[in-house]
Order: C-alpha cells, then sequence, then structure tokens
C-alpha cells in the first residue's frame, strides 16, 4: 500500500514536469504503479495540465490539438477534433440520442452482420477459399454501423464501395501519422456521397444529406473503434484461445442485448476484449497546448499490467470481470474518465462489440475454416501474443475447411 506522502510527492513530480514542457517520453509501470496510474488517469481527464484545463475550453484546446491530423484528413469536425464547446455540446448530445436508442433491434441487426458474413463464405468458396479477414471485419463494422444510424438499404450497392471506403479511411489514417496535413480523399468523399446517408432521427425530423465530412464525423468514433477490438477478440476467443465456456457466453446473442440481467454473461465478451485490445491503445493529449508536442496515457499497458491483472494478464479470461479488484478498476477505462467519458459507455459499445464478435465467431467459427495469419511467428506458435497495430493483420486469412482439404 502505497503511503499517501509518497503518493503526493510522485504527483506533484509529475505535474512540475508537465509545467515545464515536456518532451514526453512514456514511462513505464516499472517503479510505483499507483502513482504511473495515476499519471495515466491525469491525462485521460485533462488534470495533467493543471489550472489550464480546469474550464471546457481548456480540456478541449488539449484534446483538439492532439487530434489536428483527423480534420487535415478527413475534414472531421466533432468533439474529438473541436475547440468549440458549442459544437462539442452538441455533438456529444446528438451521438448520446442516435446510440443510446432503446428501440434499436439487436436481432435485425445480427442478421444483417450474419448475411454479410454467410455471402462472403459464399464468395470465398466459389473463388480461392480465403477470406481476408481485416478487410472483411473492417466492411462488416462500416456496414452494421451505416444501418445503424443511417437506415442504409444494402440492396442495390455493391460490396466493393465498402471495401473502398474501409481501404480508403486506412490509408489516410495511415498516411496522417507521417504528414499531419496530409490531403482529404476525393475517393473517400465521392464514395460517401454516393450512399446519399441520412441519419435516422425519427419520423417528423426533416434532415438533409450528410456531406462527406459530416458523415466520417460521425462514422469515425463507431467504426474506428470498432473494427480492431472486434477482429481481434473474434480471433482470440473463437480460435487463438477458444474455450467451450466463451463460446456458450456468445449463445444468447443477439436475443439477450439490451436486457440487463439476460446480457450480462455475453457483454464480458466485450469487456474482456476491450481490455486486452483497447480501441484506444493510447489516448493522446497535446503537451503545454502545442500539438508537435504530444503526451499520451498508456491504456494497452494499463489494461495488461500483470501486476494489476495477475499472472494471466495476456489470456483472455472474460470471468474476471465477475470480480474486478479495486485496484483493476483503476486500471481500466477503455471508454475514456470523467469528464469526457464516451457516450458508448452507457451500454451501446458493449453490445455492438459483443454482437459482431459473436455473429463472426459463430459465422467464421473454427469448423468452417482455419486461421492462417501467413506469419511464421504466428502460425508456429499458438501461444505468441497477437500484435495490434492498425497494419499487422492485413496478411490474416481464414482458409475455408474444404478448401483446405481438412
Ligand atoms: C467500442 C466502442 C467505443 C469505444 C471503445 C470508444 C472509446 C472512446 C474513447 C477512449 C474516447 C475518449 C477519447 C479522448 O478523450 O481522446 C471516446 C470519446 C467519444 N466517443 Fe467513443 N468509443 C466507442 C464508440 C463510440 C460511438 C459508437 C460513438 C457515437 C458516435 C462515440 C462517440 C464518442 C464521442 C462523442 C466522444 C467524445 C466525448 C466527450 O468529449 O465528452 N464513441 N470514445
Amino acid at each position: 500500500m502505497l503511503a499517501p506522502v509518497a503518493w503526493a510527492a510522485g504527483l506533484l513530480i509529475f505535474v512540475g514536469v508537465v509545467a515545464c514542457r515536456w518532451k514526453f517520453q512514456q514511462s513505464k509501470p516499472t517503479v510505483n504503479l499507483e502513482v504511473w496510474l495515476q499519471q495515466q488517469r491525469a491525462i485521460i481527464d485533462f488534470s495533467f495540465a493543471g489550472h489550464s484545463s480546469s474550464t471546457k475550453e481548456g480540456k478541449l484546446l488539449y484534446r483538439a490539438q492532439a487530434n489536428h491530423r483527423l480534420v487535415s484528413a478527413f475534414g472531421i469536425d466533432n468533439s474529438l477534433t473541436t475547440y468549440s464547446t458549442d459544437v462539442h455540446e452538441k455533438f456529444v448530445k446528438l451521438s448520446s440520442k442516435l446510440i443510446n436508442n432503446s428501440s434499436r433491434r439487436w436481432p435485425e441487426l445480427y442478421l444483417v452482420a450474419e448475411g454479410f458474413l454467410e455471402r462472403n463464405v459464399e464468395n470465398a468458396a466459389a473463388e480461392r477459399g480465403q477470406i481476408r479477414l481485416a478487410d472483411c471485419v473492417r466492411c462488416l463494422c462500416l456496414i452494421v454501423v451505416l444501418v445503424d444510424a443511417y437506415n442504409i438499404n444494402l440492396e442495390g450497392i455493391s460490396p466493393d464501395v465498402f471495401l473502398t471506403i474501409t481501404r480508403e479511411i486506412n490509408r489516410q489514417w495511415l498516411e496522417s501519422k507521417c504528414d499531419t496535413d496530409a490531403p482529404k480523399s476525393d475517393l473517400l468523399a465521392s464514395s460517401l456521397r454516393g450512399l446519399h446517408l441520412k441519419k435516422k432521427l425519427g419520423a417528423g425530423v426533416d434532415i438533409s444529406e450528410d456531406t462527406p465530412e459530416e458523415a466520417l464525423g460521425f462514422i469515425m468514433p463507431q467504426y474506428e473503434t470498432l473494427w480492431r477490438v472486434v477482429l481481434l477478440t473474434f480471433v482470440t476467443a473463437y480460435h487463438r484461445q477458444a474455450r467451450t465456456e466463451d463460446v456458450r457466453r456468445g449463445e444468447s446473442v443477439p436475443g439477450c442485448l439490451g436486457n440487463p440481467v439476460k446480457e450480462k454473461e455475453a457483454l464480458k465478451l466485450a469487456k474482456e476484449g476491450l481490455r486486452l485490445f483497447p480501441s484506444n491503445k493510447r489516448i493522446y493529449r497535446a503537451a503545454c497546448g502545442d500539438e508537435k508536442q504530444l503526451i499520451s496515457a498508456d491504456v494497452e499497458a494499463s489494461h495488461r499490467n500483470s501486476r494489476v491483472w495477475g499472472p494471466n494478464a495476456l489470456k483472455f479470461r472474460p470471468e474476471r470481470f465477475d470480480n474486478l479488484s479495486k485496484l483493476q478498476g483503476k486500471a481500466y477505462f477503455p471508454f475514456s474518465l470523467s469528464p469526457n467519458r464516451c457516450p458508448a459507455i452507457a451500454g451501446f459499445g458493449n453490445r455492438m462489440v459483443t454482437m459482431l464478435v459473436v455473429a463472426l465467431g459463430t459465422t467464421l467459427s473454427p469448423k468452417t475454416g482455419k486461421i492462417l495469419f501467413n506469419d511464421e511467428l504466428l502460425d508456429g506458435n499458438p501461444e505468441e501474443p497477437l500484435p495490434t497495430g492498425r497494419d499487422d493483420m492485413e496478411s490474416w486469412a481464414l482458409l475455408l475447411r474444404d478448401a483446405s482439404g481438412s
């Protein structure tokens, strides 16, 4: 147990370092775990910046500057990129209204996901017998988000449109990491325009079509936070570390979703997936209000630390959420922390991840195919931890059983 004096001293040193312009090299939780954890939380909740982040505007500045590259690359103007409290509030309100909508029919969304995946299996069977997993999961997440938020009618839209959009988003994202002023993609804009996206705001609300920038501002916080955690959790729970009890947890999906008692077991799949594979591996802030000097909270390190999560920290064990310790509760923040927590924390995030993971696990189960990583280490050693970087999964494929001859 840490003495309060040592804790306070650690935090004072930490704030002092920030105040004198950090060239912040993220420390690792080697010395004092609780101080380190407090530092990560202070970055996320903006308190690291002291008085200058005490107002709403102050907080937005530290975050908007850190996300500047998304404005250049995608033209996004939302809560995560704005300096304006007005834009921030309106966007959070709109997001909450759309995602925390109690009339959502999860079984219908599940059918959309299942239908898309079954078509992938049929097409793969007719061709090379392989499904490219990164492309497949990216398109799956995009389609479900678009059906949910915009009610798009999939009939008559070529699957190539979704492939183009997801590949362009990925390419732009990677490019914006090297060039923070990367220009926007015309191909992405025209593909989105072709979908004629109108938000689903209920009967009687007159709305115009979203511009590509408006659509991206709304799609990105959902689609981008979903696809990697969904892919990695599916591969882990249904193939790499498959256990009967975890497959069983998903059997009540989609019917259980939205019912707090019935969905409890299934949602642990998402909770554990978001622990091992947090959508935001790091949460960035601009140090000293300078977009060129970023500091970040290491969410992934906190979620995987063996002193917090025990010797099986890297194992997929949803049952650990039956009873989290106080320290574990403090070290787990996949949806960020108050006062700017993600609105999807209210249930939508965990439900969506669970639904997509279960749809994948059921349709692309080990009975349907075997995962080929096309990587010596991963294919050779089932214990090798999965890499989690944006471009680490491009070679992963599901080889259909019939095609592999096994
Ligand atoms: C599994 C799903 C999701 C995860 C893990 C997630 C995670 C996060 C995280 C970590 C942040 C804080 C980022 C920062 O402070 O730099 C955030 C903020 C936000 N997210 Fe999400 N998100 C998810 C889904 C969604 C969805 C579906 C929406 C709907 C549009 C959404 C809208 C937002 C908004 C508006 C904020 C800003 C909140 C504020 O500033 O008060 N997120 N999300």
